[in-house]
């Protein structure tokens, strides 16, 4: 008797929670069983990555003609349009078909550029670049002496962002494109609650080269395929049912192990994000994506295909950022897209899972000052960070997340524990304070 698709036993994956040992065999040993799973559900692997790749084409194409007519192909959006809810079905589609957003007088310009002086006065009267040592990681690499990314956690400047209303009100908006509530009442994130990711800052000054950032995607590494929380997560790309993924469900994803590395983020982000405390043009070295939200299913599945060598992710390995190279991903990059011109005080958002880079440049003109400030909503995984968050905070230390440089533990003008209000301490997992009259 011939089985059918539905009746054949669909084989389990083995899976690895902590990074396995011999990684060329796990991989080896990962792949049969994908390929075993897809075609357990009645596709051989071909089949799937070719309705991934239709899937993918469809959006180039969309990006190809919005090009053509001129139109931007970022979405932006302007704050008070958010803060009023008046963004319109059609922007709010465009902002799900292209997974980014740039919002326009997030902040007011004179306050970014506030900040951005107050940052300055931080460090320099803290002797930051008396103390510099160089770069902790070489993740983003510097420029001459003084550093391009600060290790700088704690400022007033960032923590009043963070902490400030207007950033719940964007946070909020941008998590509502989430499924964070399942159709059985799960709720895998509460979307109008900041777990306050701490980032570092960037300041490029006028006159860099700068060789920018590879193409690249955040999220995991070889986790994103072996840890059975992310296996459940893209059950849909491991099971060929390619059509049911969905970049928006964040079903698994908000708890469970990550590989350890220097390039890790220990938080669940549903947006990536930095807000502009000056202003850049878009040819002067600025962030570029793929603005293709489902593009994780294409560099997911793309491993599997026959060309690949067996022992291959295609470069994808622990403890180094997720590479995506012209050698494997060709076709995506003919939507590599910059930012539009931003001003200071205007922020840029991009979905977690989204490929981007950062442009080379040369002779930069003006400043290219940022403060990374993602969109991390409470949820297990935020929860547990959120004690190493509280920790560092307290002491001035550098985040677990980053290379433990510490140069803030004794500065002057660190942001405090008084100076929190009541969105900044349950960002931080805090208690209310007793005399608070907030509604939490
Ligand atoms: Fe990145």
């Amino acid at each position: 008797m011939t089985l059918t698709a539905e009746q054949r036993p669909v084989p389990s994956l083995p899976h690895w929670n902590q990074t396995p040992e011999d990684i060329a065999a796990a991989v080896r040993e990962i792949k049969r069983a994908l390929r075993a799973r897809i075609e357990a559900h009645g596709r051989t692997v071909e089949q799937a990555f070719a309705a991934v790749e239709e899937r993918v084409w469809a959006r180039i194409a969309e990006i190809d003609a919005d090009r053509e007519r001129g139109e931007e192909i970022w979405p932006v959006l302007d704050y008070d349009a958010i803060a009023a809810g008046t963004v319109s079905p059609a922007e709010r589609a465009k902002l799900e078909q292209r997974g980014c957003l740039v919002v326009r007088g997030h902040f007011p310009h004179e306050q970014a550029r506030a900040w951005d002086r107050d940052i300055v006065d931080y460090v320099e009267r803290n002797e930051f670049f008396e103390t510099y040592t160089g770069p902790g990681d070489d993740f983003f690499g510097s420029v001459g002496s003084k550093p391009e990314i600060y290790p700088v956690y704690w400022s007033q400047a960032q923590m009043r962002a963070r902490q400030s209303d207007r950033m719940a009100t964007v946070q909020s908006f941008l998590n509502s494109f989430w499924k964070h509530t399942d159709d059985e009442g799960t709720q895998w994130f509460d979307p109008d609650r900041d777990a306050l990711y701490p980032d570092r800052i960037r300041r490029r000054p006028p006159g860099t080269d700068s060789s920018g950032l590879g193409t690249h995607c955040d999220p995991g590494t070889l986790d994103l395929r072996m840890t059975q929380e992310y296996q459940r997560a893209f059950r849909h790309l491991f099971s060929g049912q390619v059509e049911r993924y969905d970049p928006w469900d964040p079903a698994h994803r908000t708890d469970g192990p990550q590989y350890p590395g220097s390039t890790m983020c220990s938080a669940f982000r549903t947006f990536q994000g930095w807000t502009a405390l000056s202003d850049m043009d878009a040819d002067q070295g600025v962030l570029h994506t793929v603005p293709i939200p489902e593009v994780m299913a294409y560099l997911l599945l793309r491993p599997l295909l026959p060309d690949v060598p067996e022992d291959s992710m295609c470069g994808v390995r622990p403890n180094q950022v997720f590479p995506v190279t012209k050698r494997w991903h060709p076709v995506l990059y003919r939507a590599l897209t910059p930012i539009p011109d931003v001003r200071a005080g205007d922020s840029v958002w991009w979905h977690c899972d989204m490929i981007h880079s950062v442009a080379p440049v040369e002779n930069q003109k003006g400043w290219g000052n940022v403060m990374y400030i993602p969109a991390a909503p409470w949820c297990p995984r935020n929860e547990k960070y959120a004690a190493d968050v509280r920790e560092a905070f307290t002491t001035g230390s550098s985040p677990s997340d980053f290379p433990e440089e510490h140069y803030e533990r004794s500065w002057n003008g660190r942001f405090t524990l008084d100076q929190l209000n009541e969105t900044g301490r349950r960002g931080l997992g805090l208690p209310r304070r007793p005399d608070s009259t907030t509604v939490m």
